[in-house]
């Protein structure tokens, strides 16, 4: 092996070695440090970068008229730690063994499936089931995120009235 053929390998290890460090770094921050990649970060990102302002679900109004937004809100909470998806399943599909959950998706509704009847059952849970109030544990308009998430899910969706939704929203606000 020729002398520069060996300063070459050496390069080459050097070089080798290096990357790895900096690859090992990368994934590290990304880990440990970095922002974290979901798709409500790339929305708010996106959201600033074409100059929409970024969706603070705590401002909205008139929170129990549906939007986007508030689907994409109460998709989020529902994923969230310890709240929906871990007794009626990642897609709202339930069936997870032990727990009587109801599959959101079928929606055979006890208390009913309207924006208010949900929004109370968020409110009041389902007595004598592992069904809990979330009164306490979430804000009324996470609350309402949630009605819309579910409502966009479902299969039985029955109408609301939009007045008497409107009065209820204001006076449950
Ligand atoms: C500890 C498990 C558990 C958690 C957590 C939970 N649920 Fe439930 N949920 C249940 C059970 C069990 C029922 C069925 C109760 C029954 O037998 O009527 C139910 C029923 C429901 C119903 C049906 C109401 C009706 O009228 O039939 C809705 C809607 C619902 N849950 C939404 C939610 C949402 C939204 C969350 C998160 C904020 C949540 N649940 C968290 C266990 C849970």
């Amino acid at each position: 092996m020729s002398l520069t053929d060996e300063k070459q390998e050496q390069l080459g290890f050097k070089f080798f070695i290096a990357s790895m460090v900096a690859s090992l770094g990368l994934l590290i921050y990304l880990s440990f440090f970095g922002p974290g990649v979901n798709s409500l970060d790339q929305i708010a990102e996106l959201q600033e970068e074409t100059g929409v302002p970024e969706f603070d679900v705590e401002e909205v109004e008139k929170p129990w008229l549906a939007s986007p937004e508030m689907v994409l809100e109460g998709k989020a909470v529902y994923a969230g730690a310890g709240t929906c998806a871990s007794c009626h399943g990642v897609k709202g599909e339930a069936g997870i063994p032990g727990i009587a959950a109801r599959n959101l998706i079928e929606g055979q509704w006890r208390n009913g499936g309207s924006s208010i009847a949900l929004f109370n059952t968020l409110v009041d849970g389902i007595s004598g089931t592992s069904m809990v109030s979330f009164k306490d544990s979430l804000s009324v308009n996470q609350r309402w995120a949630l009605v819309h998430f579910i409502r966009s899910i479902t299969k039985n969706r029955p109408d609301d009235n939009p007045a008497e939704l409107s009065a209820f929203g204001e006076q449950n606000l």
